[in-house]
């Protein structure tokens, strides 16, 4: 019993270094990373596990309107019903432009 909860605070302290350190490669935003952490829970691979209808496709995107990483950082500051929202002080400016870019080249 002991041993599994020593395990598992070494693992929590591992993920924690591995997601800092993700964060940030030479002071650029490691967009890519961002993603996966904040947003493939629910996004894996550009789709949608909560609303099959929303994948991040360009085109499936397009087709709601959203066309260019300001409509996405639109909806990350805003989202709609089922998504988490993030705020500034959770997510900067800086890093919500970085993750739309990575969706809007990433996904096809
Ligand atoms: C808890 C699950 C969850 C997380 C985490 C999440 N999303 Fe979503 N996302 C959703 C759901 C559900 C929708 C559909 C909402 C709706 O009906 O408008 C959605 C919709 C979107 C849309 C609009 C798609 C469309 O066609 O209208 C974009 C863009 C998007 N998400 C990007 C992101 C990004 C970028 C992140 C990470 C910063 C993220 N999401 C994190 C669940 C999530």
């Amino acid at each position: 019993m002991k041993k599994t909860i020593v395990t598992a605070t070494l693992f929590t302290f591992g993920a924690l270094a591995f997601s800092a350190q993700a964060d940030m490669e030479g002071g650029k935003i490691n967009a890519k990373a961002e993603f996966d952490k904040h947003c493939a829970v629910c996004h894996p691979g550009g789709g949608n596990i909560i609303n099959k209808a929303k994948p991040l496709g360009k085109e499936a995107l397009a087709k709601n309107g959203i066309k260019s990483w300001k409509n996405i950082v639109a909806k990350i500051r805003n989202p709609g019903p089922g998504m988490t929202k993030f705020d500034k002080k959770e997510m900067p400016d800086k890093e919500a432009k970085a993750i739309a870019e990575y969706v809007l080249k990433t996904f096809k």
